[in-house]
């Protein structure tokens, strides 16, 4: 049957037939099926309902530290009640397939995991986690204050996503640059590329010399820039791209 998503389905394909290092950047869009809202579109989008500046901003916690905890209990409880859809398990099985597949994911909602990914690299942290605000560590506790506290030292505890204006983890930065400058295909997956460093990933990849493409129903800043731009949303795409490697 010829694929759907042509052109670049098949030259896509055929690229991850051969590779041997297949990196994965995802975004909000790889969740968007899962009933998860992404940041950026235009009705649904959480940046369109919501001011970045007063929910995801070191400055607004301190300022609000109880409004900050509110909204994201919120988004904990959104993404419990969610499961991991078609494109999070097509991403777990295509690792089975290939080589070698490091994935680099911009969420904080665990979903890759939970579909069965394994060394996922979390840019921007995760939703779960509760950090110490002060001195950043992992902090697990079964408080249920408003704002709970660290047991150490007394501070805020906050969650453990990466807030605008704040740095990402050196370990994620590194890992992440070296596989997308180790790979020999890069894959973009439902990311608006609009945030930086992850969205300067794919340029690290083609600069040496990995194939790029990427999956999104939507264009971006950056589809021009792709060997293959797969108008598609990923659930769809992701699972017929793995099923033609297994034919
Ligand atoms: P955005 O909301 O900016 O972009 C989501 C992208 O997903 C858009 O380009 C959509 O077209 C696309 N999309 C929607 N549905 C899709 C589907 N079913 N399949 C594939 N793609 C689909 O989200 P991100 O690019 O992830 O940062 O945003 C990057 C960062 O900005 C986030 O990690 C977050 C946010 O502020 C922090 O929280 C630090």
């Amino acid at each position: 049957m010829k694929p759907r998503f042509e052109p670049g389905f098949s030259d896509l394909a055929a690229a991850l037939r051969t590779a041997q290092h297949v990196c994965v950047l995802t975004g909000a869009g790889i969740s968007a099926e899962s009933g998860v809202p992404t940041f950026r579109d235009a009705q649904q989008g959480l940046w369109a309902k919501y001011d970045p500046h007063q929910l995801a901003t070191p400055e607004a916690f301190e300022e609000d530290p109880e409004l900050l905890w509110r909204w994201y209990r919120w988004r904990r409880d959104l993404v419990a009640k969610a499961d991991p859809n078609p494109g999070h398990l097509a991403l777990a099985k295509l690792a089975e397939l290939v080589p070698r597949l490091t994935l680099v994911t911009q969420n904080v909602d665990g979903l890759h995991q939970r579909a069965g990914s394994h060394g996922v690299i979390e840019f921007h942290g995760n939703l779960f986690d509760d950090r110490c605000h002060a001195e950043g560590c992992v902090i697990v506790h079964d408080q249920r204050a408003e704002v709970p506290v660290c047991p150490n030292c007394g501070a805020h505890l906050r969650p453990g996503v990466v807030w605008f204006g704040e740095a990402i983890a050196e370990t994620a930065l590194n890992e992440s640059f070296a596989a997308a400058a180790d790979c020999s295909v890069f894959l973009s997956v439902g990311t608006s590329s609009l945030v930086y460093p992850a969205a300067g990933l794919v340029d690290i990849a083609r600069e040496n010399g990995a194939i790029v493409a990427e999956i999104n129903p939507n264009p971006t800043l950056n589809s021009g820039n792709y060997d293959f731009a797969i108008a598609a949303n990923a659930g769809v795409a992701l699972p017929e791209l793995v099923e033609s490697l297994l034919n």
